[in-house]
This record gives structure tokens, C-alpha cells and sequence, in this order.
């Protein structure tokens, strides 16, 4: 089976204490951290979010204090412009979304390797599954699909079950990849997931609200590993 990957969701920490969140949640047993990178920038083909979060320089920032994994989701129309500086602040994983990188994904994959990240894909609740088999499949694969549970766009939404058609018809064609949920994920719906295929967890309210975050990153783990 493919290893758990616990990621709490930086978008719930408070920002003005980064650092100490994100050292917070890996002695708690986070595996990764979770960054969403929004832009609601009116460019070329308009929003894809409606909200306005962090992008490198606060990558740069974090990545001085902690050593762990940073997950990055971006949530932006021109993903291929932002991975050159996010390389060189530092981050790990650089998840872009297939609605927006339709003809470029295969610059945009080698591009993101030659930078020393994982690429990975992101798809919004109402985006088919078909689309990124090319990107899993092709010969510069993508090395993670990351399934919207949620609308893109903030925490603390609720989780939508349908979606995990798409994580179940993943796991079936993809026995070893790695599938990473994100939105609505805590104790009251990680079983359902963990069943449906997804190894790697998002979550952000559930573990930044709980008041024992440490037992609801192992609850977590444990139901992916059962
Ligand atoms: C939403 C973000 C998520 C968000 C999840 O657009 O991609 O990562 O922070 O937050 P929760 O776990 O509270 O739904
Ligand atoms: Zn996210």
C-alpha cells in the first residue's frame, strides 16, 4: 500500500507566526505542509480563485525555519510563471491545476523537475478524472494527483462525497500513486477517503481547530494505513 502523507493545511495557521505553526505541526507529526497559493489576479483568462493567500517570498521566508516537506497548491491562471521562483525559494512539491495547463503540461512537468520539485496535479470537484491520465501516463508523469474535496478558494468548507468517484476510479488504474485529498478532510470523513484510495491528507480547520492537533494527525494516519 502507498505510504500515508499527513499535511496540515498552512492556509488555517496563523500567518503571522509561520514559523512556529509549521514547527508546531511537524513535532505533532505532520509529514508535510500544506501551502495554498492563490492568486485573484484579473490576467489573461481571468480568477481562478477568489481569494489572495501567500506565493514565494513567503515560501522563502518559511523554508530558513523548518526543513520539512512544503506541499504546494497553486490555485493560479499561469502556474509555468511561478516555478522558477518557487524553486529557488524552496519549495518540494509544486501541484498546478490541469484546467489551466491544458497544452503546456509537458514544459510545465520538465519544468518543474529541472527545479528540483514533484510535480503533481490538481483537479476541481467538477473537473472529469479522464483529464489527468495523460499527465499520469505520459512519458514526463506528473508524480501526484491531488483531488479537490472542495471548491477551491478557502478552508473550513464542507466536504463533498461524490468526489470520490474519482479517487476510487485512481486507485483502481494507479495501485502505487500518490492521491492527496484537500478540503472538508478531518475524523468525520477521512474513513470514507482513506476507503476510496487517497494516501496523502490536507487538512486544515480540523487540525488547526482541534485542541489536540498531535491526535488528530495520528487519527488520520491510522485510518489511511487500516
Ligand atoms: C482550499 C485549499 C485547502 C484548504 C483546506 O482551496 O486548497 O488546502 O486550506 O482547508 P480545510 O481542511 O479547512 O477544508
Ligand atoms: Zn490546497
Amino acid at each position: 500500500p502507498v505510504e500515508a502523507k499527513i499535511a496540515p493545511s498552512m492556509l488555517s495557521s496563523d500567518f503571522a507566526n509561520l514559523a512556529s505553526e509549521a514547527e508546531r505541526m511537524v513535532s505533532f507529526g505532520a509529514d508535510w505542509l500544506h501551502m495554498d497559493i492563490m492568486i485573484d489576479v484579473d490576467m489573461q483568462d481571468g480568477h481562478f480563485v477568489p481569494n489572495l493567500t501567500i506565493g514565494a517570498p513567503v515560501i522563502e521566508s518559511l523554508r530558513k525555519h523548518t526543513k520539512a516537506y512544503l506541499d504546494c497548491h497553486l490555485m493560479v491562471t499561469n502556474p509555468i510563471d511561478y516555478v522558477d521562483q518557487l524553486g529557488k525559494a524552496g519549495a518540494s512539491g509544486f501541484t498546478f491545476h490541469v484546467e489551466v495547463s491544458k497544452d503546456n503540461w509537458h514544459e510545465l512537468v520538465k519544468r518543474i523537475k529541472s527545479k528540483g520539485m514533484r510535480p503533481g496535479v490538481a483537479l476541481k470537484p467538477g473537473t472529469p478524472v479522464e483529464e489527468v491520465f495523460p499527465l499520469v501516463e505520459g512519458e514526463n508523469p506528473v508524480e501526484m494527483v491531488l483531488v479537490m474535496t472542495v471548491e477551491p478558494g478557502f478552508g473550513g468548507q464542507k466536504f463533498m462525497p461524490d468526489t470520490m468517484k474519482k479517487v476510487r476510479t485512481l486507485r483502481e488504474k494507479y495501485p502505487t500513486l500518490d492521491i492527496e485529498v484537500d478540503g472538508g478532510l478531518g475524523p468525520s470523513t477521512i474513513d470514507i477517503a482513506a476507503a476510496a484510495g487517497a494516501n496523502c491528507i490536507v487538512a486544515g480547520s480540523s487540525v488547526f481547530g482541534a485542541p489536540e492537533p498531535a491526535q488528530v494527525i495520528s487519527l488520520l494516519r491510522t485510518s489511511v494505513n487500516k
